[in-house]
């Protein structure tokens, strides 16, 4: 999918993090020039500096502006309530804020820890949020804010379960445990939509082609307990171990996290008409290109 014109030029910030770079490289190979698409990093903006950021939206002046940068360490958030709040929320308002004064469309992150995980089924954009921790909390008011910064101009997309290259994540932690012969323990009590980064950056394309605005959900298609994602990794990668099957309960005390917490992505398909591959086959098709 190509992007119109109007949507240039494209700031992204947070670019160096997980889903920054799966979005940087796709905005970059569709946009009508290099300069068109700006991607950014707490090195050369740091959100969490108003005047920085209004200097930056004033030289570049952005059609649309997609907000990565955050606070994503969960059990770190419990130990640093104030500074994930910071990025998380203050810095959120912001970005929002000097995107909408600059007449850019603000494209922002969020989660589906801004729920508890009660929900028998899929959670869908309208449901009540109710966090259980920090993390969660500081992306709520994040949103809040973000609605509120920019109430005409704002795209909120909660995902979930990122996975994809760059940062370290679970799938990695999985397959260095196997290559290195040790045995592993995973929950079977966590489940959540297991999202590839590359199948995100098209979904964010395919919103922004579509013009969507307000809340949207975002994420692989079905839902895996932590434990099923491990043994689809592991499959994919040639290895027959299956980890052992524990509850969180078996676990050293951690941030709380929605035990359950699927996310209903039919908002998105009827917008824009894009649907996520299952997720098993997006791990299949990861983990088959870190072993090619
Ligand atoms: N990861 C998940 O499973 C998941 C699930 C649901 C939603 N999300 C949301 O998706 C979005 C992207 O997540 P991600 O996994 O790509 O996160 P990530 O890998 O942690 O990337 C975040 C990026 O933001 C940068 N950053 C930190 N402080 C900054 C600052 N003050 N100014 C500018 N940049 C700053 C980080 O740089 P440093 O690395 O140098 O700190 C990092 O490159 C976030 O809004 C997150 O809440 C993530």
């Amino acid at each position: 999918m190509t992007l119109s014109a109007e949507v240039y030029p494209i700031l992204v910030t947070g670019a160096l993090g997980r889903l920054g770079r799966a979005l940087g490289p796709r905005l970059r190979a569709d946009a009508p020039s290099p300069d068109a698409v700006r991607l950014t990093d707490v090195h050369d903006l740091d959100v969490t500096d108003p005047s920085a950021v209004a200097e930056a939206m004033g030289r570049l002046r952005p059609r649309t502006v997609f907000h990565l940068a955050a606070w994503t360490d969960v059990d770190g958030a419990e130990a640093h309530p104030a500074e994930a709040r910071r990025l998380n929320a203050d810095a959120a308002e912001v970005v929002a804020r000097a995107a909408a004064a600059a007449g850019a469309r603000v494209v922002h992150i969020s989660t589906d820890f801004v729920f508890d995980g009660t929900k028998a089924g899929a959670y869908v954009e309208d449901d009540p949020v109710r966090p259980l921790g920090v993390y969660g909390r500081t992306k709520a008011e994040g949103e809040e804010r973000v609605r509120a910064a920019a109430p005409d101009g704002h795209l909120i997309v909660r995902t979930a379960w990122l996975y994809g290259a760059g940062n370290r994540d679970f799938i990695d932690a999985v397959l260095e445990r196997a290559r290195a012969g040790r045995p592993m323990r995973v929950v079977t009590d966590q489940v959540g939509c297991p999202t590839w980064t590359e199948d995100l950056a098209r979904a964010l394309v395919a919103m922004v082609a579509a013009g969507c605005r307000g809340t949207l959900h975002a994420c692989g298609a079905g839902e895996a307990s932590r434990h099923a994602m491990a043994v689809a990794a592991l499959r994919a990668a040639g290895f027959d171990a299956v980890p052992e099957e524990i509850t969180t309960a078996d676990l050293p005390p951690s941030a709380p996290r929605p035990a359950r917490a699927a996310l209903s992505c039919e908002r998105l398909a009827r917008e824009t008409g894009f649907r996520f591959p299952p997720w098993q086959e997006s791990v299949r098709r990861y983990v088959g290109q870190l072993s090619c």
